[in-house]
């Protein structure tokens, strides 16, 4: 079956669910999940039952699509998302981002945990723009040209509009929210001292290992991006040592904030 067709199915499949014309995709990063369980009248869907669905592995993603409403607003909720370096090619990193645009989204919230370059632990990011450090693209092969052209403009990736409510909201809450450049990486491993040093220069605030493909993805189909970073850690160097535990613990701790961010973000987007 061809991507396109792979794209159909899932999205027929997903329609036969009782899900419609969802206003905006939501991916929720490590230990982001919660936020999908606030969603009202929610249709709650495994991803083993979806077809042509990647699985998640990895401890903080629950694993589960949830469609309803959610600061009145339908949105499509991804509570955990596919990386590169599970083995997953990246058709299947990006597939919700083509069902999210199939289905009629106007715009995606991409949200992650990432290793802080200057920012952090606790500090609620928006991303202003991407450095893709993968080496990969997602859009390489056949281009789907009924989603974009086969040279896609990155320059706005990063809606402006979307990224000014997100200021304009935080302000109003008291909620502390910085901006700046996300640079993607494949992982698993962290980072040397060396590479972050490196990508200091390069002008990267926070690195992190999702997010750049499926931002690629929906920028070349028109979807609009809020993309928000929640900096669990100082990347290598700054600190001792790195672990996941110490990024699940801190996500912890910044979730509630989060969480009425986003839900305020999307009354107003
Ligand atoms: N590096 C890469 N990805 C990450 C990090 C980091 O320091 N923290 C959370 N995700």
């Amino acid at each position: 079956m061809s991507l396109l067709e792979k794209i159909r199915v899932t999205q027929a499949f997903l329609e036969s669910k009782g899900i419609e014309k969802p206003e905006f995709g939501l991916i929720l990063g490590s230990g982001l999940g919660e936020l999908a369980e606030e969603v009202q009248d929610a249709i709650v869907i495994d991803y083993a039952d979806i077809p042509n669905w990647g699985q998640s592995t990895v401890v903080g993603h629950a694993g589960k699509l949830v469609y309803g409403t959610l600061s009145g607003r339908k949105v499509l909720a991804l509570q955990g998302r596919f990386h590169f370096y599970e083995g997953n090619p990246l058709e299947v990193v990006t597939f919700p981002v083509r069902v999210m645009k199939a289905l009629g989204c106007e715009g995606v919230i991409v949200t992650n945990a990432a290793g802080g370059i200057g920012f952090g632990p606790g500090t609620l990011m928006t991303i202003t723009d991407h450095i893709n450090m993968t080496g990969q693209n997602p859009l390489i092969g056949e281009n789907l040209d009924d989603f974009g052209p086969r040279f896609p403009d990155m320059s706005k990736a990063y809606t402006p509009e979307y990224r000014a409510t997100a200021h304009e909201v935080a302000k109003k809450l008291g909620i502390k929210l910085d901006e700046g450049v996300y640079i993607g990486v494949t992982g698993p491993t962290y980072e040397t001292p060396a590479e972050i040093r490196a990508y200091k220069t390069l002008g990267a605030d926070a690195v992190g290992m999702s997010t750049v493909p499926e931002v690629i993805v929906a920028a070349h189909s028109g979807l609009k991006v809020l993309g928000i970073s929640c900096i669990t850690n100082h990347a290598a160097g700054f600190q001792e040592e790195l672990n996941h535990e110490e990024v699940v613990e801190v996500t912890e701790r910044i979730k509630g904030d989060f969480k009425g961010l986003l839900k305020a973000i999307l009354a107003e987007l």
